[in-house]
Parts: C-alpha cells; sequence; structure tokens
C-alpha cells in the first residue's frame, strides 16, 4: 500500500506508517478535517469515517471544538485557535479555500503530503505539511503561511498542527513538569474537561514544563493501552492547549510562542512553523516512548550511529576554580579511569572567578591559561582524550567589556529596568550582528584550540524581550533568536564536522526536538543526586533517549540534597544514559578510583545497550520496589538490567521483574556469574535482580544469549 493515498469519490486522505493510519478530507466548506488517527486502515475503511457531521445541536454551537487539522479564528469556531490573524484593515479571521495539494519523496522511503489553502477574502496562503515514513509511526506535521498580499499582516497565533483523539469515555493526561535541578517531573493524571494550557513564556524550552504531551484512555500501562502522543521541536517559548470538549472528544493544538506573542509577516514573506510531531500505539507508553526514542535517533540527531564518549566534567570538582595545573592534574586521573572526552567547564575566560563578572569576553584568562588553552588542549588529546569546552554565548555579566562595549546589544526596553538573573543578561542573539559575533569568535576558538566538543550553556530565561530602532523588532525576537541559534549552531557544525555539541540551559532547561537535531547529547538536570536522578532521568526518557541522556558520577555528600550513596549506585544511576564523571578526582581514594575504573570498563562494554538499544521500564522510581530498567538490543541478542534499591523494608515482598525483548525460547548467560537463565523464565515468570542487603543496592546485570 502506497503511504500517502487518496480515495477520489470522497476525497479521504490517508497517510500510511508501519503500524498506524491517518486519515483527513477537506470538507464542503473546504476546511481540512480529521477522520482518523490511530490502527491501520485501508482507503476503503477510512471512507466509512468521513460520514456527514450532525447538525448543530442549537444556535450556540458551532463547528466541532476538536476535529480540525487547523482550527482557525474564524466562522462558528469557539475553540482555542491554532490559526488567528490580523489584516492590515485591524480585521481577523480566516475561512478555508482549497487550492490543490502536493505529493512529494524527497528520500526513498519517506512521502509527503502537502495540502494548500488560502484566505476567501486575503492573500493569505496556509500549506498543511504531513510526512509520513516507512520505518517509524512518527508523522511530523508542520504549517508554512506566506503573505502573498502586498500589505503587512499580524499572525496572532500560527501553530504547527492541531491533533485529534477519537472519541474515548475518559482521558488521561502525562506530561512532565519541574524546576531547576527537579525537571521532568512525569505527572499522569486524568484530563479536566476544558482547556489545560502546558507552555513556556520564558524564551526557551524550560525546566518547567516539556514541550511533548501524551493522551489516553485511563487505562494504558507500560505495555498495554492505545497512546497518542506528539512532541514539537521547538526551542523558544511554547504552548501545547488540550482540549476536553463537553461533546466528549479531545485533541490539542501545539506551537511556538506564548500569548500575546506575535509574528508579523511582510508582504512576500513566509513563516515556516517548527514540526510538531505525533505517534500513536496501541501498545501502551513503553512502546510510545521506544517509537520515540527510535525517531530521535534515527530521524532527529545528527550522530546517533555513534557511540558517545565516556566524560569528565570539571564542574563539581572546582567551580570557577579552573587554572591549567589544576585541570591537568584532574585530566590525568580522568584518563586513568578510562576517560574519553575530558571537558573544562565555566570559568576558563575573561574575568570570571565567580558569575558576576567576565560573562561575553571569550578569550582564556592569562593568569590562569598564561598561553592559552592550547597546552591544556594538547595535554587532554596525549592522554588519548578529546578536548571539550563550555561556552554561553548567548549571555553578558554587564561587568563585562562586552557589554561595557555594547550595552545595546541585550535585550532590553529603553526606560525600563535590565533585569538581572544570575548576574547575567541576554544578548539578542535575533539580531545578525551579535548572532554574527557569536559564530565568530566559536568557530575561530574551536579551530585554534582543538576543540572536539562544546557544552553549550544558558543559564536564565528571556525578560524585558526588546529591539529597540526597529519597526517589529519585539514581536519577531520570539522567533528569530531561535532561528539565528539555530543558525549559529549550523553553521560551526558545518565548519567542524567533527564537533560534538552538548545542549544545556543550566540542566535541563532547552531539551526538545528543535535543538537536539544540532546537538548531540544533553545535560539533563544540574542536581546530580544518583536518587533523585531516577526520577528525572524517568520522565526524561518518556520521549528523549538515552543516546542523549548526559549523566555524571559527582562527590557525596551530594552538593544539592547532602545525600550520600555508593560510587557503586552512583555510577549505575549515570550508565543509563552516556556515562561521565563530575567528582574531584584529587580528592577520590584510591579504592574509589580502582572500582571507578573498573565501573567504566563495565559500562564500554554495555554502552551499545544503552545508546542504541530499546528501553523497557520494568519497574518505576516511585513506591518501595527497586526501580529497574533493562535495555534490550533490538535483535534480542543481549541485554542489560539496571536495579536500584533504597532501602529493603521488612515484611514488603519484593515480586520478580519480567523481562522483554528477549528472543523466546533462547538462553542468557549472565556475563559476570556465568549462570544460564531461560528465555521462557525470564520473561513468562521473572527475574529477581540480585541486590546486596542494606540501603542504596544497585546492580548491573548483563545477559548474553548463550545459544
Ligand atoms: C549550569 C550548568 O548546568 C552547569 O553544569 C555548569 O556548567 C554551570 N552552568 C556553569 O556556570
Amino acid at each position: 500500500m502506497p503511504m500517502i493515498s487518496r480515495a477520489p469519490d470522497t476525497g479521504v486522505w490517508l497517510l500510511s506508517t508501519p503500524r498506524t493510519s491517518y486519515a483527513l478530507r477537506v470538507d464542503d466548506t473546504g476546511a481540512p478535517c480529521h477522520l482518523a488517527w490511530g490502527p491501520r486502515l485501508t482507503l476503503r475503511e477510512a471512507e466509512e469515517l468521513a460520514a456527514p457531521q450532525p447538525p448543530v445541536a442549537s444556535s450556540f454551537e458551532g463547528r466541532p471544538e476538536v476535529g480540525e487539522e487547523l482550527p482557525v479564528d474564524g466562522g462558528t469556531r469557539y475553540g482555542p485557535p491554532s490559526l488567528q490573524v490580523r489584516y492590515p484593515d485591524g480585521s481577523r479571521a480566516f475561512e478555508w479555500q482549497h487550492t490543490g495539494h502536493r505529493l512529494l519523496q524527497p528520500a526513498p522511503g519517506v512521502a509527503v503530503l502537502v495540502l494548500l489553502f488560502r484566505d476567501r477574502l486575503h492573500p493569505l496562503h496556509v500549506a498543511l505539511h504531513y510526512t509520513v515514513r516507512d520505518d517509524t509511526d512518527v508523522i511530523e506535521r508542520h504549517t508554512v503561511l506566506r503573505n502573498a498580499g502586498d500589505r503587512p499582516l499580524s499572525l496572532l497565533r500560527a501553530d504547527s498542527a492541531a491533533w485529534s483523539l477519537p472519541p474515548l469515555p475518559g482521558y488521561r493526561l502525562s506530561h512532565v513538569t519541574g524546576q531547576w535541578s527537579a525537571e521532568n517531573q512525569l505527572r499522569r493524571d486524568p484530563l479536566p474537561h476544558g482547556e489545560t494550557v502546558l507552555t513556556s513564556r520564558r524564551g526557551i524550552t524550560s525546566h518547567h514544563a516539556s514541550p511533548w504531551v501524551m493522551l489516553d484512555d485511563g487505562e494504558a500501562d507500560e505495555e498495554h493501552g492505545r497512546v497518542w502522543s506528539a512532541a514539537l521541536a521547538w526551542s523558544g517559548s511554547w504552548r501545547i492547549t488540550v482540549q476536553r470538549t463537553p461533546g466528549g472528544r479531545a485533541g490539542f493544538t501545539g506551537g511556538t510562542g506564548h500569548e500575546g506573542t506575535v509574528v508579523p509577516l511582510a508582504p512576500g514573506e513566509e513563516h515556516t512553523t517548527p514540526v510538531f510531531a505525533g505517534l500513536f500505539t496501541d501498545q501502551g507508553f513503553g512502546a510510545a516512548s521506544r517509537a520515540w526514542h527510535r525517531y530521535v535517533r534515527d530521524h532527529v540527531l545528527p550522530h546517533a550511529d555513534e557511540t558517545a564518549p565516556v566524560l569528565y566534567n570539571s564542574w563539581e570538582a572546582t567551580g570557577f576554580d579552573v587554572d591549567e595545573t589544576g585541570q591537568k592534574a584532574l585530566a590525568e586521573r580522568a584518563a586513568a579511569l578510562g576517560v574519553e572526552l575530558y571537558v573544562v567547564d565555566d570559568g576558563w575566560f575573561g574575568a570570571r572567578r565567580d558569575d558576576r563578572a567576565g560573562l561575553g569576553d571569550w578569550t582564556p584568562s592569562p593568569d590562569r591559561f598564561p598561553d592559552g588553552l592550547e597546552p591544556l588542549a594538547d595535554t587532554v588529546h596525549r592522554l588519548g582524550m578529546r578536548f571539550g569546552l563550555w561556552v554561553e554565548p548567548e549571555m553578558v555579566n554587564p561587568d563585562s567589556d562586552l557589554y561595557r562595549a555594547h550595552p545595546d546589544w541585550v535585550l532590553h526596553i529603553p526606560g525600563r529596568t535590565r533585569s538581572e538573573l544570575r548576574n547575567q543578561l541576554v544578548l539578542n542573539f535575533a539580531r545578525d550582528d551579535v548572532a554574527d559575533w557569536a559564530y565568530g569568535w566559536l568557530t575561530r576558538t574551536v579551530a585554534d584550540n582543538g576543540i572536539d566538543f562544546l557544552k553549550w550553556d544558558m543559564n536564565r530565561s528571556l525578560s524585558e524581550a526588546g529591539w529597540p530602532g526597529t519597526a517589529d523588532g519585539h514581536d519577531r525576537l520570539w522567533t528569530r533568536y531561535v532561528t539565528n541559534l539555530y543558525g549559529v549552531l549550523d553553521r560551526l557544525r558545518d565548519d567542524h564536522p567533527g564537533l560534538r555539541v552538548e545542549t544545556c540551559g543550566g540542566g535541563g532547561g532547552r531539551i526538545d526536538l528543535g535543538i537536539l537535531r544540532r546537538t548531540d547529547q544533553a545535560w539533563v538536570s544540574d542536581n546530580t543526586d544518583a536518587v533523585d536522578r531516577l526520577v528525572i532521568q524517568h520522565g526524561f526518557g518518556q520521549v528523549f533517549p538515552a543516546r542523549v541522556m548526559s549523566a555524571w558520577v559527582t562527590d557525596v555528600p551530594n552538593q544539592l540534597t547532602a545525600r550520600t550513596v555508593p560510587l557503586r549506585f552512583r555510577f549505575h544511576t549515570a550508565m543509563s544514559g552516556l556515562l561521565g564523571i563530575g567528582g574531584d578526582l584529587t580528592r577520590w581514594p584510591e579504592e574509589e578510583l580502582a572500582e571507578a575504573a573498573e565501573l567504566v570498563a563495565a559500562y564500554k562494554q554495555v554502552r551499545h545497550l544503552v545508546q542504541h538499544g530499546d528501553l523497557y521500564r520494568l519497574s518505576g522510581p516511585h513506591g518501595e520496589q527497586p526501580t529497574v530498567v533493562q535495555y534490550t538490543a533490538p535483535d534480542g541478542s543481549e541485554t542489560l538490567v539496571l536495579a536500584w534499591r533504597r532501602g529493603p523494608r521488612h515484611g514488603v515482598p519484593q515480586p520478580p521483574v519480567r523481562l522483554r525483548g528477549l528472543t523466546p525460547g533462547a538462553r542468557y548467560r549472565d556475563t559476570r556469574t556465568g549462570q544460564v537463565h531461560h528465555a521462557t523464565v525470564l520473561a513468562g515468570y521473572g527475574y529477581l535482580p540480585d541486590l546486596e542487603p542494606g540501603d542504596w543496592a544497585s546492580t548491573a546485570v548483563h545477559l548474553v544469549r548463550a545459544d
């Protein structure tokens, strides 16, 4: 069956992915209407769903609030608009007129449907884009708006897409909330009637919410049940509005910007929204996560096929107190542990001794690095490691040479306070000269110092977001800040194809499918407490794969929580993502260094499973049972089981967990003990992870096929 087909009589479009179908059609009024998103259908079957709408029940009802592909502000629509326009004459509204379609096949296994429309009155053109692939059930959608007139207009809301669910007896909403150092707290609650808004108004993706959403009928679990989900590829302010209507439907619309942000559209100008990708599965939250992980690895990340190196980062060890001698000492210790990438964090440049000065002055401090960064980079390379550097290109301390030279480069509104957070202001990256300046020093620094890796940080939300001296800059900056940021990253990567980048926003402040398209991994949280981290990683992994989930082993008592857990437990937590070390290795006793070296070596034996395998969450991080996750080779040839227990409680039974993704009938050997297990027993009856008695026990069990 073709991936995209159309029934000539009814005009029904059917989009097919390996396991799902999506159907829509343009109705008699010219509006694109949703028909189906769920299990596979034939075109005939999809046509059955194209029943005429029942007549409106009263003069107070309009068109159904859920069930259009992009509900507009216009006509008798009263739900949250995905598209809201203000024309030069001050009037609003959009009235659909269908003008055609295009079918594209940009690459083998990829099909694109573009439905073309315009407003019946004004020359505003709208194109709805749908991309389907033969190796994923994720459907990518975005919208392109073009002002074909000769006067400017304003997009008061320009969402990427609206997604509709079928009528269900109940609905449940899954999403994450959080804050700095407590990102990705998974919430799973009944969907309230009315409208629920998930949003960031901060100009960045935010620690407080993540631009994805999952809905189910309230009955789904890790392995069963229908789950509809979507994720937005955008790194600025965003909004997803989820609706549950009185008529018993649910759906959501999502796109860039928060309320009040406007996208100006000059004559001839085109605005392309980011992708808002959707996924349906009938096999529960576990299958949804695995499908998202595969999609991110195969179609979002630039180099997901690579093996990510074991990293060392100096931040928790030294704070701002970095110099050549101290960094070399740490680098030697790190190399001895088997670390493959050494990253110097904040404090290497200008007058940066704390967070009050120097940000913006990107030359190595002469008193700390008298001969620049090269001698350190050479040492790191000689030790067999790659060399990484922390940068925060979008920010400036008022106490810096950059700010003294260019006080107008920051986001500001003349006459108003320039609010500082962490003693810093935000450079107006929407300005091309500012973005060019950042690109210039970054590309030079990378080239001159043999830099292999950048940790790209950003440590505050936007405020007083103004761009004086421009006619509509105050509106444009919300979008252009982000596209210019993407542009700098893209240009840098083009210049230095071997460069790898970690996205960081004071921990997990900027992680989304947009930034991940041009970065390689993400610093998930500044909270490195291994116990808190299990909860954060649980929420993070709902959509984002372990392939990007950077995690460090740091010192105890933990800097943030003061909790002390064994080195092994800390390692096992970090080993469930991209293993890094962030402790002060000059203070680790010999026996801990030896144990760490063993654990690094053990990680290298299994990291292909963590980074490229399928994740099964066998037991979550809350409650009294141990937390257990499993990473399995897609061909079932081997698997890694990681388990953590806080503390045993006498009388609380610990049932075995049933392993997943194994080859039926095969036998598996434990690489440490040599013990052989039958897949039938492991999958059907369960496996009891071997956890030592006492508090904070953890284990990593690697099982490989024995026959
Ligand atoms: C916030 C990051 O999340 C930390 O890891 C560290 O890089 C600091 N910024 C440095 O200022």
